[in-house]
């Protein structure tokens, strides 16, 4: 496909944004007008390997005909359809969820937050009985930008200038289950995590963590909430971060939270929430107590079910495990404890963080003028996210550019 000469260029493109468009975002001065598979083209037609991804949305990379494919059919039969009737495609979403998660039920929504808001009304709706509401989450999280979203948030920079935070929501520091358990108190209702904080910094949680945190919510009979909307939808080889986590433990079939977030990548970049809710409380959120006009929508389900489906099918879960593996020794080896660029990489599967010794965003920028996309988190961090079947030339095209900045970094030290 040739780049439409009727489009706009770069200069109008900003103008634009710029006199309609509400500043609240941080943008890169670049406008995209195309994508295919693991590459993205600006307005000046030049191309980009893009490993932010929409920021872990686009698992199958751009224009990707699975997701073409079930947009147009859907399209074509069912596009939406009140949630005051039923329709095939949510009963199937929601049993494919279930079958990949554990016995339970699927709450659909549109985005991230959403899906959060969910836990938060589950959780209340579940202390409600004892007068319990508060939700314990981690110091560096980040759980989306709504009021309650933002409360929930481990980090103070994102409420200051809305006033007064919704109230119920306290911050502990990560990993630490000793702070936590000290932290649980009569009002605390439910501890919600990221198995990896990612907005924080891609921090993976351990799996002593996590089995610490579901004996606390068990010994004082809180919920055990897991915010998956950047670690779903296969992105570290498993469909669930904790999934991952947790193989090798002899407990991992036995190992489940009751709730959890998930959005961003479930249907390779339409938008879409589901927030899962374990089997003896799937039911506390009844007739009239939590609704979405569009959520569950027939398209958003089918496009989802034939991305995840398709992952699945072809084995590109497991692909990325390996490919993540190689991709994180590969950027390991361009490391260093005390000069250049970077310092040491984390994170699992196609979800990988590389701790560089300058401010990520000038980072970021620097290697988007080489043609490369990642994306900015806190700490320090560049997030590399590419689509779930990037190949190894498209790895090692990323691997080349990082080590590009990193030698022009180690020449100007
Ligand atoms: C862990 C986590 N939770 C929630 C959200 C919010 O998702 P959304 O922007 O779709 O509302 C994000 C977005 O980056 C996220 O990374």
């Amino acid at each position: 496909m040739t780049n439409r000469m009727a489009d706009p260029g770069t200069a109008e493109i900003l103008e634009g944004y710029g006199r309609f468009v509400v500043p609240s975002y941080a943008r890169f001065p670049v406008a995209f007008v195309r994508g295919k598979g693991s590459y993205l083209w600006d307005a000046e037609d030049r191309r980009y390997l893009d490993f932010c991804g929409g920021i872990a949305v686009n698992v199958l990379g751009h224009a990707s005909s699975v997701v073409a494919k079930a947009l147009a059919e859907e399209a074509g039969r069912l596009l939406h359809c009140s949630n005051l009737y039923y329709h095939p495609m949510g009963a199937k979403l929601a049993e494919t969820l279930v079958r990949w998660i554990g016995a339970g039920k699927v709450f659909f929504s549109n985005s991230g937050a959403e899906a959060n808001e969910c836990l938060f009304k589950l959780a209340r709706r579940f202390g409600e009985p004892r007068g319990a509401f508060e939700i314990l989450t981690a110091q560096g999280s980040f759980h989306g930008r709504t009021l309650a979203a933002m409360a929930a948030t481990g980090q103070d920079k994102v409420r200051q200038g809305f006033g007064p935070p919704v109230p119920g929501f306290r911050h502990v520091p990560f990993l630490e289950l000793a702070e936590m358990e000290r932290a649980v108190g009569p009002a605390t209702a439910a501890i919600l995590v990221e198995p990896i904080q990612g907005e924080g910094g891609i921090r993976p949680a351990t799996r002593s963590y996590l089995e610490g945190l579901r004996e606390i919510c068990d010994r004082y009979g809180l919920l055990l909430l897991f915010d998956e909307v950047q670690t779903g939808a296969f992105r570290t080889g498993r469909f669930l971060a904790f999934q991952r986590l947790m193989e090798g433990s002899g407990k991992e079939a036995g190992f489940l939270p009751d709730g959890i977030a998930m959005a961003k990548g479930l249907a390779g970049g339409y938008p879409i929430g589901a927030t899962w809710i374990r089997e003896p409380y799937a039911d506390l959120l009844g007739p009239g107590s939590h609704a979405s006009t569009f959520g569950g929508a027939p398209l958003a389900c089918a496009v989802a079910l034939a991305v995840l489906e398709h992952i699945e099918e072809r084995g590109i879960d497991r692909q990325i495990q390996e490919k993540g593996e190689w991709l994180r020794s590969e950027l390991q080896a361009l490391a260093s404890p005390d000069r250049g660029l970077v310092r040491f990489v984390s994170g699992v599967g196609g979800l990988l963080g590389v701790h560089v010794r300058r401010d990520a965003r000038t980072v970021a920028q620097e290697l988007l003028d080489r043609g490369l996309l990642v994306a900015p988190a806190a700490g320090n961090v560049v997030r590399l996210l590419p689509p779930l079947n990037v190949s190894t030339e498209e790895m090692s095209e990323a691997i080349a550019i990082l080590g590009a900045a990193s030698r022009a970094e180690e020449a100007t030290c």
